[in-house]
């Protein structure tokens, strides 16, 4: 089970119209990363719990990637929270089963999570992750045995290193069926420290891990996959630069070092392309310059234009995000 329900506010304008799982990352919509990580650790079904956009969802992402897990979808028609979301998916989820968080970057050993948490006999696995800097993250005490001491929901003034929820669960069906259904439930700040010292586990995991929220860490996935610090096949034009086939670029034109041209995108003769990432249909006029940005899907910048640490979306030319 994947949660998709998020509103992506920290990506505006790219997350108006799309919802993040279906935003392009380098050459396909990001969830499709998370699919093929879940596919190569057996799960052949995935059921994506929506709330935001689910039309727009099921549009970009269809069925799934021919073979690659299933999706289904399931709607939310008020926000359920991240443990409401699940209960309210109760009667279709197996007996033990996997949950995420819709937004992560990762390439962790599922496998072992899930081996560790038939072993301890567990309600609930979290899988762990150490990062520099804990304050946007669940920050998770455990002891040698891998049972949770603590959790501590995200701290805006909390510092330094730590072991954190990467959003990578284990869970026990029965253990989500005494959740009271149709009420707003977070699974971080109510369910986990409801279970604590009751079955719940956690289990450090390493390899590659990226919480996908902000402009700063759209650009360092895409640059992640180009240079090869995430195992997937891309084809990539060079180093740090992808070209989509079809997207027309004019020999003329510079691109990169770091950039992405998505599919069916054009940029004119004489333009430069630095840092930046071009979505699918946006057209770059001649010698303009592009630098740290993303433009579109289907924005044009003007011959001679300037656009540098802007996120131009659709219908949202200007609006600059922070990241
Ligand atoms: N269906 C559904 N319904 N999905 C939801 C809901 C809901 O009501 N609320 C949130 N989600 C989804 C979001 O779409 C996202 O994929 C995921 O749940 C987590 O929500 P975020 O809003 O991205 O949370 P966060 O990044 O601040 O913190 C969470 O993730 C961190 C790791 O990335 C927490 O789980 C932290 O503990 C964790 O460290
Ligand atoms: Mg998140």
């Amino acid at each position: 089970m994947v949660l998709v329900g998020g509103k992506g506010t920290r990506l505006r304008p790219l997350t108006y119209e799309t919802p993040k799982p279906a935003l392009t990352l380098v050459d396909r919509p990001f969830l499709n990363y998370m699919t093929e990580w879940l596919g190569s650790h057996g799960v052949d079904e995935v059921i994506l719990a929506c709330g935001f956009l689910p039309d727009e969802l099921k549009k970009v992402l269809g069925e799934g990637e021919p073979g690659g897990p299933k999706l289904r979808y399931l709607v939310e028609e008020e926000t359920l929270g991240t443990a409401g979301a699940i209960r309210f998916a109760l009667d279709h989820l197996d007996e033990r089963f996997f949950a995420l968080n819709g937004d992560v970057l990762a390439d962790l050993d599922l496998t072992a999570l899930w081996n560790q948490h038939e072993e301890t006999g567990a309600q609930a696995t979290l899988g762990l992750y150490e990062v520099e800097d804990s304050s946007s993250y669940g920050l998770v005490d455990i002891d040698s045995d891998g049972q949770v001491l603590k959790f501590s929901e995200k701290d805006p003034t909390r510092t330094g290193t730590g072991l954190i929820n990467a959003g990578t669960y284990v869970l026990e069906r029965e253990a989500i069926a005494a959740i009271e259904p149709g009420r707003e439930v977070s699974i971080e700040t109510e369910f986990y420290p409801s279970i604590t010292g009751k079955g719940l586990y956690a289990r450090p995991l390493e390899g590659y891990w990226m919480d996908f929220g902000t402009r700063q860490r759209y650009f360092d996935a895409s640059w992640d996959i180009l240079e090869g610090r995430i195992h997937t096949e891309v084809e990539k034009h060079s180093d740090g630069v992808f070209i989509a086939a079809g997207a027309e670029v004019d020999p003329t034109a510079t691109i990169g070092p770091r950039a992405v041209i998505g599919a069916g995108a054009k940029v004119a003769s004489g333009a430069r392309v630095t840092g930046s990432v071009v979505l699918e249909g946006s057209e770059i006029g001649a010698d303009a310059v592009i630098e740290n940005s993303i433009i579109g899907p289907g924005v044009n910048v003007a011959a001679r234009g300037t656009v540098g640490n802007e996120v131009l979306g659709k219908n949202e030319i200007g609006e600059t995000v922070n990241a």
